[in-house]
């Protein structure tokens, strides 16, 4: 056994132990204990990490390291006044993996919040990579999801579509219900990495499939199709996104704004002119279908040679307006999924882009250089109907 293979199979012993003592006691006692042989949160977030497959490392950059010499309760770091008193508008939770507040897991305190509640109740996470498949169902509208920065507090889960029987099952956070938030957090798909010729592989981070969702300062992790931007209205604003295969895909109405777009795509060979990748796949199926994507002052890099969109169904609408974009871009720039019939429904269109990969002299003949007043339509919140719901969200 190599020394690479050796640490990886004790990495993965180590995560065993952990995860199953995690499972037959999930008490906060049981946390304590943790800490207490000195294998911190710190160091379980960075060894999940070991097995994200792609970089993640900004993670444990900003850990304190314990100091070895004086007995440290996990708890003290604790930020004071956390949850917040409750408001007759608002319902705190708050998690901890250290069992430091009311719950351990995301889930349970989904579970807590009351069915129907018209309050917005507000999930506190504190720092740390929560391991676990969560749901949202339907009848819990307006939480919140608050995380310390998305390079602290993140959800991941690494089912595919293999394993959850759907790309649309595969998803480590699912949301199902209306009025959502999510501030300074992650969401992770962190199955392994697909080798060539593997079907059913897709893994989604989050399915976001309720109406009045909004995203602020959250990171997206994964591999391929990354993003599944379901149905209904969304915001998204400062937020890293990356993926390779349709990493933004769904039949969403939503507005992208000042967000981070890095293809994980594989390299190809300089002068190769195939394509490995596409940062969106639109879901529009018919004209009478009021769904599309734009991306506002946003940026694309990575690698890989890819389109920024292929029309995934034949009204498949997506516009990219004010964003930088490297040479990762393919001339052609878009991908009709083969169908010329698509040509004539698709609306795919690009406004004062700049960088290597935003060049349309090469595009497609059925991309539209749009000008002040086409674009004018999709480069504010009012895309989104945002003077309906959007602001209260901000308070
Ligand atoms: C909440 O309570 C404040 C006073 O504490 C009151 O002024 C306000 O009307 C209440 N709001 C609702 C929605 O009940
Ligand atoms: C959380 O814990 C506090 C005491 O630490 C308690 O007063 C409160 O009711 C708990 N909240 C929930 C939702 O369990
Ligand atoms: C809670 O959700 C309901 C149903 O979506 C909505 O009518 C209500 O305005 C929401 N309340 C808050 C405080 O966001
Ligand atoms: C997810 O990870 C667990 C623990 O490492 C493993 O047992 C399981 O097979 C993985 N699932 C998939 C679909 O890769
Ligand atoms: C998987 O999906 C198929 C088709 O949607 C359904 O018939 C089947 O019951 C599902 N199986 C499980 C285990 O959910
Ligand atoms: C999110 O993080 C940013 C940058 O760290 C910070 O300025 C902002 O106050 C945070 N907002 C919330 C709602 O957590
Ligand atoms: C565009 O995005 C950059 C980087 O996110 C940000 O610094 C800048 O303020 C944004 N510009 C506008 C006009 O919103
Ligand atoms: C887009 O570019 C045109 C032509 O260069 C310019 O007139 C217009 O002001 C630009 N629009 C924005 C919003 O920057
Ligand atoms: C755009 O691409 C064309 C053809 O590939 C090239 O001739 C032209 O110089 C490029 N324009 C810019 C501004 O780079
Ligand atoms: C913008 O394009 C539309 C559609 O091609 C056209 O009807 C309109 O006159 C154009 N407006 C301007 C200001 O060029």
């Amino acid at each position: 056994m190599n020394p690479k293979s050796l640490c990886f199979t004790i990495l993965i012993a180590i995560l065993a132990i952990f995860i199953s003592r995690f499972i037959i006691d999930p008490s906060p006692h049981f946390h304590k204990i943790i800490i207490d042989s000195s294998l911190t949160l710190s160091s379980s977030s960075c060894i999940i990490m070991k097995f994200i497959p792609f970089d993640f490392s900004d993670f444990c950059r900003h850990r304190k390291h314990p100091d070895k010499g004086k007995p440290v309760s996990v708890c003290d770091d604790f930020p004071p006044n956390i949850p917040p008193p409750e408001t007759n508008t608002t319902l705190t939770l708050c998690v901890d993996q250290n069992g430091c507040c009311n719950f351990t897991t995301v889930q349970a305190a989904v579970d807590a919040v009351p069915n129907l509640n018209m309050k917005r109740s507000v999930i506190w996470i504190n720092t740390g990579i929560y391991y676990e498949k969560v749901i949202i169902p339907k009848t819990k509208p307006n939480i919140t999801f608050q995380g310390q920065g998305y390079t602290s507090t993140a959800i991941a889960w690494n089912d595919t579509a293999n394993s959850a029987n759907g790309t649309f099952y595969s998803g480590s956070v699912q949301v199902f219900s209306t009025n959502f938030i999510a501030k300074n957090m992650s969401f992770m798909n962190v199955a392994p990495l697909p080798r060539p010729g593997d079907v059913g592989a897709q893994a989604v981070a989050i399915r976001i499939a309720g109406d009045q969702a909004a995203f602020w300062g959250c990171g997206f992790y994964g591999a391929q199709d990354t993003l599944h931007d379901d149905r209904g209205r969304h915001y998204f604003k400062d937020c890293y996104i990356q993926g390779s295969i349709d990493f933004i895909f769904g039949n969403g109405k939503s507005l992208y704004e000042d967000c981070q777009l890095i293809s994980m795509a594989n390299q190809v060979a300089p002068g190769s002119k195939s394509i490995n990748g596409a940062v969106t796949a639109h879901g529009r199926a018919s004209a009478d279908e009021d769904s599309g994507f734009a991306f506002v002052n946003c940026s694309i890099g990575g690698t890989g040679r890819i389109w920024l969109g292929r029309a995934w169904r034949p009204y498949s609408r997506v516009v990219f307006a004010l964003t930088s974009m490297t040479d990762i871009i393919a001339p052609e720039g878009w991908n009709d999924f083969n169908d010329p019939s698509r040509d004539q429904t698709i609306f795919y269109g690009e406004y004062n882009c700049t960088g290597a990969g935003a060049n349309m002299s090469g595009r497609a003949p059925y991309v539209q250089k749009l000008n002040d007043t086409q674009a004018s339509l999709f480069l504010t919140a009012s895309f989104i109907d945002a003077d309906q719901w959007l602001q209260s969200y901000n308070s």
